[in-house]
């Protein structure tokens, strides 16, 4: 495992649009444990493969519960229920924290490291940084989803 560079807003990588991965190989499970010790050591909640670099459509979160760190590679939200409104900040974006509205439990459909297909859901933070880091992979960053009004409320 190795640490990997987390690049910052305002690199072209960031605002990109991931391809899917197609292969489940050596190559991947050193990606996501790269991601996953990069993660830990920035403390953060969650990283998305662009943010060290990798245009492909793999993410990594931990909302520090029981369910340790999740890996999900070639996620789909398939479903959203309510909403939720809270502080959000992001790894490539350090000291920065915006209000953003999203939703209080979402469902994802992703594989796994090894190509098997599962469903995930999850509310609360664990819905929010699903969200966020599915939007990396789209180039979408939390600043293009604040609310001015919300905002200025903060
Ligand atoms: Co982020």
């Amino acid at each position: 495992m190795a640490l990997r560079e987390i690049l910052k807003f305002g690199e072209d990588v960031l605002r990109k649009k991931c391809r899917e991965v197609t292969a489940f190989d050596e190559k991947l499970a050193q990606l996501l444990d790269d991601m996953a010790e990069t993660l830990k050591e920035a403390d953060g909640v969650g990283l998305a493969a662009p943010q060290v670099g990798i245009l492909r459509r793999a993410i990594v979160i931990d909302v520090h519960d029981e369910k340790g760190v999740i890996e999900l590679i070639n996620p789909v939200i398939i479903k959203t229920e309510g909403v939720q409104v809270g502080r959000e900040g992001c790894l490539s974006a350090p000291g920065e924290w915006c209000e953003v509205e999203r939703p209080q439990t979402v469902t994802v459909k992703a594989f796994d490291r090894t190509g098997k297909e599962f469903e995930l859901k999850g509310s609360d933070l664990l819905a929010r940084a699903i969200c966020h880091e599915v939007d990396h992979l789209d180039g979408i960053l939390f600043i293009d989803r604040v609310k001015q009004d919300i905002a200025k409320r903060s």
